[in-house]
């Protein structure tokens, strides 16, 4: 049985309140005719979480998460979010986006952390990776996914991998609209695949949810789709434009051979 494809859509600091109340209402009406074929995630900023998913209403077919938390429960942290304060509005949260990693200096080890505290809380964590435009210039792609990918096994279980979703993000491609050749992008999965085999097993890793992020559009998404290992996007500018974000969707799970 293929993996259910998962698209998820991060908002980053892109909308005002009111501007996301808008697009989720875009979204729902649009989509109230449309079979989506995927789970699909609204990953909102903090203040619009709880209106953003009464809106969406609760279903399988419409999630909400957050797109970052601390890696603390609570403590003297001017600024931050616990995940003792969303847990109650979101079942998901991205950990270790790239922007986040480059902000604070993230660490693997944070990282690490924040996974623990979501499957404690029972969050389903999106944990991104991927290598910068250097490391990709000195052919260091496959080192840098090898060590983010083992640094993450480390501190898991298998029943844990079970709820954790990976998402490959090459960091030049966030935002700037170049993305690699799919035949790339599909190594990498396979690649990811291979480590979680050499940890767990085989089962485990094909259960495993791999998502591409970085400069996804609708055209994009159907050759993306036909990768294997492929199982949906994170997806960041595209995502604000409900048709674009729809037709990305669409195209996915038309195309999806996973
Ligand atoms: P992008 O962002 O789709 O705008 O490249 C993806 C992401 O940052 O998750």
């Amino acid at each position: 049985m293929p993996n259910k494809p998962l698209i998820v859509a991060n908002w980053k600091m892109e909308l005002s309140h009111k501007a996301a109340l808008e697009v989720t209402r875009s979204l729902k009406s649009l989509a109230q005719h449309t079979k989506l074929g995927a789970e699909v995630v609204i990953c909102p900023s903090y203040p619009s979480l709880e209106a953003v998913g009464k809106l969406l209403g609760e279903s399988n077919q419409w999630q909400v998460g957050v797109q970052n938390i601390h890696w603390e429960e609570r403590g003297a942290v001017t600024g931050q979010v616990s995940i003792l304060q969303i847990q109650h509005l979101a079942r998901w949260s991205i950990v270790g986006h790239s922007e986040q990693r480059a902000l604070t200096g993230e660490t693997e080890e944070e990282i690490q952390k924040k996974v623990a505290l979501c499957l404690k809380h029972g969050l389903a964590p999106i944990v991104c990776l991927g290598e910068d435009e250097q490391e990709r210039a000195d052919d260091q792609t496959v080192a840098r996914i090898t060590y983010q990918v083992k640094k993450l096994l480390a501190g898991i279980d298998r029943s844990a991998l079970s709820k954790v979703v990976i998402a490959y993000e090459p960091i030049w491609a966030i935002g700037t609209g170049d993305t690699p050749e799919p035949s790339e992008v599909a190594s990498i999965m396979l690649l990811i695949r291979k480590i979680v085999t050499e940890r767990f097993e085989e089962e485990a890793a094909r259960r495993l949810r791999t998502l591409y992020g970085g400069s996804v559009t609708a055209t994009g998404a159907k050759e993306l789709a036909a990768e294997p290992g492929v199982d949906g996007f994170l997806v960041g500018g595209a995502s604000i434009h409900p048709l674009e974000f729809l037709k990305i969707i669409e195209n996915f799970t038309t195309h999806y051979v996973s």
